[in-house]
């Protein structure tokens, strides 16, 4: 999934079956998130990872994003919901 706040863009939930893995498909997929972005004059794209997921951040990397150190994220749930 892949969106945009006008400013920067948004990439959340990137997922390949693991029979499927190694194929090319995640770095299709993104391409065609960053090139629809790019498209629509958004140049910067953002996501999360999980800190214990190591694979994810291998992967990202490899792919030439960059690590931020410089935001923290703040996420806040309303009462009586426990999905966290
Ligand atoms: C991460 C994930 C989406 C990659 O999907 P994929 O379709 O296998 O990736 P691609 O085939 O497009 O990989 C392209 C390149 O990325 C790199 N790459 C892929 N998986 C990698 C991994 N686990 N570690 C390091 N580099 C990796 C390789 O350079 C690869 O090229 P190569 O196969 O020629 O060496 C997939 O492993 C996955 O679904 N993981 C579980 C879900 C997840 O963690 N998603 C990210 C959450 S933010």
């Amino acid at each position: 999934m892949c969106g945009h706040d006008g400013r920067r863009g948004y990439l959340q939930h990137l997922l390949v079956l693991p029979q499927y893995r190694r194929q090319g498909i995640a770095k299709a997929l993104v391409e065609r998130c960053l090139a629809s972005l790019e498209a629509v004059g958004i140049d910067k794209c953002h996501l999360d990872v999980f800190k214990t997921n190591l694979a994810a951040a291998r992967y990202w990397q490899s792919q030439g994003w960059q690590l931020r150190s410089d935001i923290d994220r703040y996420s806040f749930t309303r009462a009586g919901n426990d999905n966290a």
